[in-house]
């Protein structure tokens, strides 16, 4: 397969697994470009790319930037908190008038589950979610999976768990259905109250127990509580939570076999992770975040490939 069987880039859940497969060789060809002494290939010259972000970021808003401007494609960043949506301005109004600028892909972050979708049936422009409320996170899903790849050889059979706040998580939900695409064995675990009543029925295994969690898995990815979408208390404190569900050096020393630890970021050190773990040989946070630019610069050359 030479080109992906979407048009945008709005959640996992419509991609299939030669996207995913098609994407990874992709990234596999930009991630050698951007260790090169010259980072940047002339591709997309011809293309502008505007990233409108309406919630707070660092990794995915940087490592858009980064993958667009290695690629050569012109790019407006747009904040609203600094925009006239402060003023009232509407979403479909905000983009249409990006648009009229000449633009032809939009990459969104929004706080509103399918904000993507809904932008993609009413504006000319390929769109690319970079994260949609509790919804989807097709991106950080991408370079997990493609981090998992690279430090394992293949995602297919192996035991991924994903710990934590389950329940908010646009992280979890694009995650498993990327796991679950490629063949891995996917199990949630985290107190009750932030775990899902419909996750089984997404081929998903539920462990409630951490220890039983990690003597299960190959690769932990450890998930921080996402306070600004708790509307109530999910657990009595944060101190229990850790106690329950964070990882530790002695958890992580003690199982017979070394776990891969991985953690979408930001991370709540001393929460979900403690700093002896985060930069352990055994984590690899940081090369998620190096992956991400490879990625998104393999999703972007794609998509834009339909459009030209
Ligand atoms: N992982 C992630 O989405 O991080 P940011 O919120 O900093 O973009």
């Amino acid at each position: 397969m030479s080109e992906l069987s979407v048009k945008h880039l709005l959640g996992i859940k419509y991609l299939k697994e030669t996207d995913i497969q098609l994407i990874f060789e992709t990234a596999d060809h930009f991630k050698e470009v951007i260790n090169r002494s010259i980072k940047k290939v002339p591709s997309l010259r011809d293309i502008t790319i505007a990233n409108i972000f309406f919630e707070n970021s660092t990794r995915t808003k940087l490592s858009f930037e980064l993958a667009e401007k290695r690629l050569s494609a012109d790019v407006l960043n747009f904040s609203a908190s600094q925009s006239s949506v402060k003023k009232g301005e509407t979403l479909i109004d905000t983009v249409n008038n990006i648009l009229s600028m000449k633009v032809d892909m939009v990459v969104m972050r929004h706080p509103n589950p399918g904000a993507g979708i809904f932008l993609s049936k009413h504006v000319n422009a390929a769109i690319v979610n970079a994260g949609d409320g509790a919804h989807e996170h097709p991106t950080q899903a991408l370079l997990d999976s493609y981090s998992i790849r690279e430090k394992l050889g293949d995602v297919a059979g192996k035991n991924v768990v994903i710990v934590g706040d389950i329940l908010h998580s646009r992280v979890a939900l694009s995650n498993i259905f990327a796991l679950k695409l490629q063949g891995a064995n996917v199990k949630v675990c985290g107190p009750k109250t932030l775990l899902p009543k419909y996750v089984e029925s997404l081929g998903v295994g539920v462990e409630t127990n951490l220890r039983k969690a990690f003597e299960w898995c190959d690769v932990a990815n450890m998930l921080r509580i996402q306070n600004e979408r708790l509307d109530i208390s999910y657990f009595p404190t944060t101190r229990e939570y850790t106690q329950q569900f964070g990882i530790n050096k002695k958890l992580l020393d003690s199982l017979d076999k070394e776990i891969v630890i991985m953690h979408p970021g930001p991370i709540n050190r001393g929460v979900e992770i403690t700093s002896d773990v985060a930069d352990s040989k055994q984590s690899i946070i940081l090369n998620q975040v190096e992956n991400g630019v490879a990625i998104r610069m393999a999703v972007i050359y794609l998509l834009a490939s339909k459009i030209k």
